[in-house]
């Protein structure tokens, strides 16, 4: 162990003194691709595709054969968009696995989360018209015929330790995605399969706003991490294709990126907050945690509000239910006043201001508080369902 760790740290120096050269180059790709490129924050290209994460023929966006894709059981929702997730680890290092939290991944890996709905024809030229759907199967390429690429969101892990965060927009030709550290406002049309549609400003985050929903280890500081790799989350079945389908935590053990994963019948699993055949409120505390958590948790942004969304608190009656809102007053929200008085009220979604604020789209209601212009039917008709449900006294 010890010994290894000297390894790590070795070469964890040669890393450092190759990026303080400027760049770092990694060997891998395979196939004629060419290497993936990681930038330190401070040299981080204009275009996306000088890190060579993936190949854009203007037909299909393909990941560069380095990356592994991944999903999660239960993902957050981002006004319906669709993504295509992969992760980066440099050759010979490998992630350290851990039962609960991020995983510590090492210097110079990239989490990589491209953003793109299904096309679908419009009303109006001033917006791009894209398809009200819900993904199921995540792919591991994107077909352009058929979608369009809004953005992709890069997190690097920089000699610092610390990781950092880099929006990329997809230019209207769908060719080349240039970073926006400001964000942008995208006008998209997002249109039903029975023919309505609804217009909304689809925001794309500024590099600061990565913060508020990443911070999620130092109560709101400064310092960023993935959310998503975690075991619970990860611990799932992926269709690699042509490769055969497997369990992700298995996959990545075995090509060698993950050390000290106890096997999967050792590791934890979240709900897919989709599948019925689970408890509301397994599928009820998995959607709130990957939506919610990473601001609503003792170290998350949202810690001082009291209202703690995380796996490990909700549908919990000790210390007290209070804790993840049941007749719980809050904060600092005024909110639409009588008859709403709770977070939760037991029983009665129809009065339970956590339900209200993920019914409404509006600043000062709307939660998340960053990211989300349009409803999520589906989560409201969860939690809806799971607050009607929970058996706990009524509040006084
Ligand atoms: C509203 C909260 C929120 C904001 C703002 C946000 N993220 Fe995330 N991000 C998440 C959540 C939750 C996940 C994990 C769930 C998922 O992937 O569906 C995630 C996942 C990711 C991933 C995949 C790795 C991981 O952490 O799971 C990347 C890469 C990423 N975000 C980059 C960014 C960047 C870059 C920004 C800023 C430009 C940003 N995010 C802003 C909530 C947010
Ligand atoms: C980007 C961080 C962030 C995310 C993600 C987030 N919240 Fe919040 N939330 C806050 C902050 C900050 C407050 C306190 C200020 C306020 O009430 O507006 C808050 C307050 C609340 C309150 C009032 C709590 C109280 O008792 O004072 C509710 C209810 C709530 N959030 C629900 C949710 C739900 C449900 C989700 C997930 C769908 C969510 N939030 C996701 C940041 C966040």
């Amino acid at each position: 162990m010890l010994t290894n760790l000297t390894v790590m740290e070795r070469m964890q120096w040669i890393v450092l003194a190759i990026l303080a050269a400027g760049i770092f180059s990694a060997c891998g790709g395979g196939g004629g691709q060419p290497e993936v490129v990681v930038f330190d924050q401070s040299n981080a290209p204009q275009k996306l595709s000088d890190w060579h994460f993936m190949v854009n023929d203007g037909k299909t966006l393909t990941l560069n054969a380095s990356l592994v894709p991944y999903d999660l059981n239960s993902a957050l929702f981002s006004d319906y968009a669709f993504k295509l997730r992969a992760v980066y680890v440099p050759p010979g290092r490998q992630i350290a696995y851990k039962a609960d939290g991020t995983f510590d991944f090492p210097v110079g890996s990239a989490i990589v989360k491209t953003f793109y709905y299904p096309k679908a024809s419009g009303n109006d030229a001033a917006y791009v018209a894209v398809a009200r759907r819900s993904q199921n199967e995540q792919g591991s390429s994107i077909d352009l015929s058929a979608n369009v690429l809004i953005e992709t969101r890069v997190l690097v892990l920089q000699p610092s330790g610390s990781w950092s965060g880099l929006p990329y927009v997809w230019d209207a030709d769908q060719r080349e995605a240039t970073l926006k550290v400001g964000g942008k406002d995208v006008k998209l049309e997002l249109t039903s399969a029975n023919g309505t549609s609804e217009k909304f400003m689809y925001a794309v985050p500024n590099a600061q706003a990565c913060q508020q929903c990443h911070s999620t280890q130092t109560a709101g500081g400064a310092g960023i991490l993935p959310i998503g790799p975690k075991a619970r989350n990860l611990n799932k079945t992926y269709a690699y294709g042509p490769e055969p389908a497997q369990n992700q935590l298995v996959h990545w053990a075995d090509s060698q990126i993950l050390a000290g994963f106890p096997g999967v019948a050792g590791a934890p699993v979240n709900a897919d907050w989709r599948d019925t055949t689970q408890s509301l409120d397994a599928r009820a505390k998995a959607y709130l945690d990957v939506n919610c958590a990473h601001c609503h948790s003792p170290l998350g942004a949202a810690f001082q509000s009291g209202l703690m969304l995380d796996f490990a608190t909700v549908a919990t009656v000790s210390p007290s239910p209070v804790r993840w809102g049941v007749c719980k007053t809050p904060l600092a929200y005024g909110g639409p006043g009588a008859p709403y008085r709770y977070d939760i009220d037991a029983g009665k979604p129809e009065v339970s201001l956590l339900l209200y604020r993920l019914s409404h789209y509006m600043t000062g209601d709307v939660m998340p508080p960053i990211s989300r212009k349009v409803n999520h039917t589906e989560g409201i008709d969860l939690i809806n369902a799971w607050i009607r449900e929970t058996a706990l006294p009524a509040c006084e």
